[in-house]
């Protein structure tokens, strides 16, 4: 059970009045806020700790190091990774896609080849694999999806032949909430010999990740979609492609020797994490996950799945009230519009009663093409989200209804 009294005190910015009224907070999808033991333990940080890691003799700095490994234990812990070095920091999940984007692309992906991915893709697992086809000249293949934002799993064989080299897909749609089932189409692309990066943005924070379950080749997140600080973001990649795997930048903290000639490199994951890297932030995604394990995932799953329900059977009594998005398996993301009303007057009226809502394309303006409009609202839970916030959202639409009428 989730003690949400207790939760919503550790979130210093959900504890104000925006625009006179109780804030309440449906962003989550855009980030997480983040609870006071993550703030004040960065703040203390770099009030007695900070040193740039790997690289002193002296205390602070082996400090500073061991701090940031420790961080990259709790994430290998956290989703379930057979080693350490599978564990690459990165600045966020665009980032880590275009670290296997370039890297990958480089070693494995030549002209005609072919790479997957679906037609609900974030830009961000969209318009990497792009750039790399027109690189290499290779070939862009995607899935689709249904009226309801289910993927046409049917259609995965036939897109995969003997040209394929990766299928890159995200695990939870940003604007349309819909959890795909990721491990079949993992097994799917397995039996052809594919490898399949899984874009973990919006799963991590809402369900238990098991990295050797799922049984994919690479899976990404950011930290700031799960209540550590910005730019600071993981790619889990398997041992057997990272070892074969050139570095995405160089740098220092990456090599291993290095002439006016020539220079060689450390094993991953350092030979991926060049310069001084985000370890103020890597210390906040352990704190962070220290956090999660304490309310325990299952609960934070259970409460947000008990939100989706409560929210979508009160918004669709809400007469021209359409929700985009009405897949089996969903996280608590709910995209809708209303009836002749332009998604950012209903967001901009929305803020004026203290409520946040995400409005337009959300990064995916394939999937507004699909539905042939401009882009919706959006709310999106979080655990410490309370059904009386449902409430206020569902108030706040009728009362931009009435405005309108
Ligand atoms: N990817 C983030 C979102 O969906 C920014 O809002």
């Amino acid at each position: 059970m989730i003690n949400l009294e207790k939760i919503k005190k550790d979130f210093p910015v959900l504890n104000q009045k925006v625009n006179g009224k109780e804030y309440v907070y449906l962003d989550n999808g855009a980030t997480t806020q983040k609870p006071i033991q993550v703030i004040d333990a960065v703040a203390d940080f770099y009030k007695n700790t900070n040193s740039n890691i790997h690289r002193g003799v002296h205390h602070l700095s082996n400090l500073s190091t061991k701090i940031y490994e420790d961080a990259r234990a709790k994430v290998q812990k956290f989703i379930n990774a057979e080693k350490e070095s599978e564990i690459i920091f990165t600045k966020g999940t665009t980032d880590s896609i275009n670290l296997v984007a370039f890297s990958f692309g480089e070693k494995y992906v030549s002209q005609g080849d072919e790479i997957i991915v679906s037609a609900m893709e974030h830009h961000s697992n969209l318009v990497p694999w792009q750039m790399l086809c027109e690189r290499k000249k290779a070939r862009l293949r995607i899935l689709p999806f249904d009226k309801k934002g289910e993927l046409e799993l049917d259609k995965l064989a036939d897109l995969i032949n003997k040209k394929t080299k990766l299928i890159a897909v995200t695990h939870v749609s940003n604007s349309l909430g819909t959890v795909n089932p990721v491990k079949e189409i993992i097994k799917t692309a397995h039996e052809k010999n594919v490898p399949v990066l899984i874009d973990g943005a919006q799963s991590i924070q809402h369900q238990k990740i098991d990295v050797q379950d799922l049984d994919c080749d690479f899976f990404v997140f950011s930290g700031h979609k799960i209540y550590a600080e910005t730019g600071i973001g993981v790619l889990y990649g398997k041992e057997k492609f990272l070892n074969e795997m050139p570095p995405y930048q160089g740098g220092g903290d990456m090599v291993d020797h290095v002439t006016l000639k020539k220079t060689t490199f450390l094993d991953a994951p350092f030979k991926f994490e060049a310069g001084t890297v985000n370890y103020v932030g890597a210390y906040s995604l352990g704190l962070a996950i220290d956090y999660v394990n304490a309310v325990g995932i299952e609960n934070i799953a259970k409460h947000e799945q008990d939100l989706l329900q409560y929210a979508t059977e009160k918004l669709l009594q809400i007469e021209g009230l359409t929700i985009y998005g009405n897949a089996k398996h969903k996280t608590a993301t709910i995209s809708f519009l209303l009836k002749n009303i332009h998604h950012y007057d209903t967001g901009m009226i929305l803020d004026k009663m203290g409520i946040a809502v995400r409005t337009g394309s959300h990064c995916t303006q394939t999937v507004m093409d699909f539905f042939e409009i401009s882009g919706t609202v959006r709310a999106s839970f979080a655990f410490y989200n309370t059904f009386a916030d449902v409430d206020r959202l569902a108030e706040g639409i009728l009362k931009v209804k009435q405005m309108f009428e």
